[in-house]
């Protein structure tokens, strides 16, 4: 009985065996093949390109990112892309000449050298005008290994709505006379920044004379059209492209009407300029009165309290801590700013939420808390724009303003936030001591009149000390205010 069922086991097996031969024959036939192939589709075998592409907060508009981690040519390329296609080609041939440019002068570098490296970056940053109007200021950098950089701007224009894209000549009517009135707009502003004024080039008029290409590239915000200049009209290298800004008030009458505002004031009589200091002084009072009418019933004490301060808390929100702070704060009618963390922001949707429905300022404090000053820019403008997006889709409203993790900020990463860049000159340290005590200590040495003061919502021992810190400013007649309107 044991022999025929051994024999049929044997057979079961031997044919399995047979099998998984015959298949694993059959893909070791095949794939050499298969390897080769892929070797001839790419040019370095060890670089891989990634697409991302995110909604920005800009309705309508996404940012694509595309990474390269070749050895020789590695390059972070960053644009944005809209729902019309005229504007998507336009941006994206633009790209594509860049990109090009670059590994065609690497490769060229690698035949002369021995190891050359240099790295593309390319990146944008959106400003809109309030008819709806984006300009996308695309800087587009190469560092290479020895240290030098070449940087060049271009402007990118969008109505989101009808896909039209204006060129300066068209903010301007195509009208000669309203180039000529531009140029000397511009020419006055050049000379009237002190930055600029002493390292002008000779002939640099030149390039800011009644010609449109003079004024290609600029960008339209809500006060002021912003002009990226030729680098040559500047002897220093290092400034770029120089920058000015010409209000849109002085030049309101030739505009295209799209861009010009019916409560422009209208242009001040040199009188009237020169009366100016004198007048700003004495109406100061006046005006702040103005801005906060609901104060003015206040007691004769409170209203003679002109001593503010901003309270900060970041890396939250923290379920158990946030709300803990919050509570205090409304005991004590005080207003503060959180900058928040994108990721937390995606974990704790309601801690977030009712941050904001307490009244409070939100703050960007990027996704995951890295040093940014380290990250090419593509990587910066990621963890900047996740986190403005989820905090506007928990909240509803957007972040005002924006703090580098560990303060660490340079004018590369300053040119990549649209918000106002909020630092801090009070650091209760209290992440470090995790001392209730301690906080009020360093409050007590550091605070003065405009302090911005940087504590955590992430620890317990600084929900345990808040209260004693806003008992000492009030009885040193401090009000707390937002960043924002610490600024304004
Ligand atoms: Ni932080």
């Amino acid at each position: 009985m044991r022999k025929p069922r051994r024999k049929v086991w044997i057979d079961f097996a031997f044919s399995i065996a047979i099998i998984t031969l015959t298949i694993a024959a059959i893909f070791i036939v095949s794939s050499p093949g298969h390897k080769k192939e892929q070797k001839n589709n790419s040019t370095n075998a060890t670089a891989s390109v990634s697409i991302e592409s995110i909604e920005s907060t800009y309705p309508g508009i996404k940012i694509v990112t595309e990474m390269s981690n070749d050895k020789k040519a590695p390059y972070a390329i960053q644009y944005p892309q809209s729902t019309h296609n005229q504007f998507n080609e336009e941006v994206l041939s633009y790209i594509n000449n860049e990109r090009s440019h670059f590994l065609k002068r690497m490769d060229q570098l690698s035949k002369v050298k021995k190891d050359p490296t240099g790295e593309l970056n390319i990146s944008f940053k959106t400003m809109q005008h309030k008819s709806g109007h984006y300009s996308f200021v695309v800087v587009s950098g190469t560092n290479f290994s020895d240290g030098k950089t070449d940087m060049t701007i271009h402007s990118f224009h969008l109505h989101p709505s009808t896909g039209a894209m204006h060129t300066i000549a068209d903010v301007l009517n195509r009208n000669p006379e309203h180039l000529a009135i531009l140029s000397s707009h511009v020419k006055d502003a050049l000379m009237a920044d002190p930055s600029l004024q002493t390292k002008l080039a000779n002939g640099y008029d030149k390039w800011v004379g009644p010609l449109w290409s003079n004024f290609r590239e600029y960008a339209l915000t809500d006060d002021a059209i912003i002009f990226y200049l030729n680098s040559q009209i500047v002897t220093d290298p290092t400034i770029g492209q120089p920058t000015v800004s010409v209000p849109l008030s002085s030049i309101n009458s030739i505009l295209m009407k799209a861009y010009q505002s019916e409560d422009a004031p209208p242009v001040k009589s040199e009188e009237q300029i020169l009366k100016k200091p004198e007048k700003s002084s004495d109406q100061e009072e006046n005006s702040e009165d103005n801005q906060k009418p609901e104060e003015q019933k206040t007691s004769n004490a409170e209203k003679t309290t002109s001593k503010r301060i901003a309270l900060t808390f970041d890396d939250g929100p923290e379920p158990k801590v946030t709300p803990q702070i919050l509570e205090i704060l409304k005991r004590h009618n005080a207003k503060a700013t959180f900058f928040m963390l994108g990721s937390r922001v995606e974990y704790y949707p309601d801690v977030a939420a009712s941050v904001q429905q307490a009244g409070h300022e939100l703050g960007n404090h990027t996704w995951n808390h890295p040093n940014l000053v380290k990250l090419q820019s593509a990587r910066v403008m990621i963890e900047i724009q996740k986190t403005s997006n989820i905090i506007e889709q928990v909240t509803g409203q957007k972040a005002t303003a924006f703090r580098p993790p560990y303060g660490a900020v340079n004018q590369r990463i300053r040119g990549l936030s649209d918000m106002p860049i909020v630092l801090w000159d009070v650091d209760t340290l209290d992440w470090q001591h995790h001392d209730p005590q301690k906080i009020l200590e360093k409050v007590k040495q550091q605070a003065k009149d405009g302090s911005i003061i940087l504590m955590h919502d992430i620890h317990q021992s600084t929900a345990d000390g808040l209260d004693d810190v806003l008992t000492y400013l009030e009885n040193e007649g401090y009000s707390f205010v937002t960043v924002s309107e610490l600024h304004q």
